[in-house]
């Protein structure tokens, strides 16, 4: 049986992964064209790795023009099943600080402008995203991160906007009074793409701003966000490597079954 490949999709900040023994770089061809970047596959404690940086290397590309579905189809080609995704959020309550890191297990997107669905041109299919993340990888992450020694937020909601903007303080006001944990302007895209593919899905956000609502803070800027993510990458290449140190490619989830029984059209059906 091939070995277990486990995706990494890197966020703002997280560009490469320190201590991966890179094997090599490819540049994976999808029906959607190219991904964000070559995947860099490597081995990081014995389990191999596909990285992917979501904005490309020098961060070149803003979340409207992400290619979500090259990213996730490269992924599934190289034979990912699971996916740690790695990410720049803002806090959306007093007791997430900056430098926290939060596990979402719900999103609320707010996206507008982007493919979000692998089922276009003829084929008509409808997953659950109910829970949206994989509880299995959720777990292994959690204890990871707990043994990593980050102050960790084991669960929330991650509202998910258009950007490149942030927000305007009405809209962090009213995103605020729905009760969610964190924002973020890619993640939610990925999960349902993810879940569509049949790969586990879990996501580590580093909380690195209060977003615009605390009026004793300053609103969010991107240089904050950056300041924030480098302090704390060091943080997450900690809770990778605790990740990677777990059976965390023994897949005993039913992520892998989203679409078999969601798909309405009869492929064999559909006209040449
Ligand atoms: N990423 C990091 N901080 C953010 C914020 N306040 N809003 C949206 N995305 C973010």
């Amino acid at each position: 049986m091939a070995q277990k490949i486990l995706g990494v999709i890197g966020g703002s900040g997280l560009y490469n992964m320190k201590d991966l023994k890179v094997e090599k770089e490819v540049a994976v061809d999808t029906p959607y064209g190219a991904p964000s970047d070559p995947v860099v596959l490597g081995e990081l404690g014995g389990v191999k790795l596909a990285f992917l940086p979501r904005h490309g290397v020098g961060h070149r590309i803003p979340p409207s023009g992400i290619n979500y579905r090259a990213n996730i189809f490269a992924m599934k080609k190289l034979g990912v099943e699971r996916i740690v995704s790695v990410s720049a959020v803002g806090s959306m309550k007093e007791e997430i600080a900056p430098g926290h890191i939060v596990l979402p297990d719900q999103f609320i997107d707010r996206t507008h402008q982007r493919v979000g669905t692998f089922f276009t041109d003829g084929i008509v299919g409808h997953v659950s995203l109910a829970d949206p993340i994989c509880d299995d990888m959720h777990g292994h992450v959690l204890e990871a991160s707990q043994k990593a020694g980050a102050v960790v937020h084991p669960g929330g909601t991650y509202v998910c906007i258009e950007g490149p903007q942030f927000s305007t303080r009405a809209e962090s006001n009213v995103y605020r009074s729905w009760g969610v944990e964190v924002i973020g302007m890619t993640n939610v895209t990925e999960a349902k793409l993810a879940r569509e593919a049949g790969i586990c899905y879990v996501t580590i956000a580093l909380a690195t701003d209060y977003d615009c609502w605390h009026i004793e803070e300053e609103p969010v800027t991107l240089e904050q966000v950056l300041e924030i993510m480098h302090k704390n990458v060091e943080l997450a290449q900690a809770i990778l490597k605790e990740v990677v140190a777990r059976p965390v490619l023994d897949r005993d989830c039913a992520c892998g079954e989203a679409a078999t029984k969601a798909i309405v059209t009869d492929p064999a059906k559909i006209p040449e």
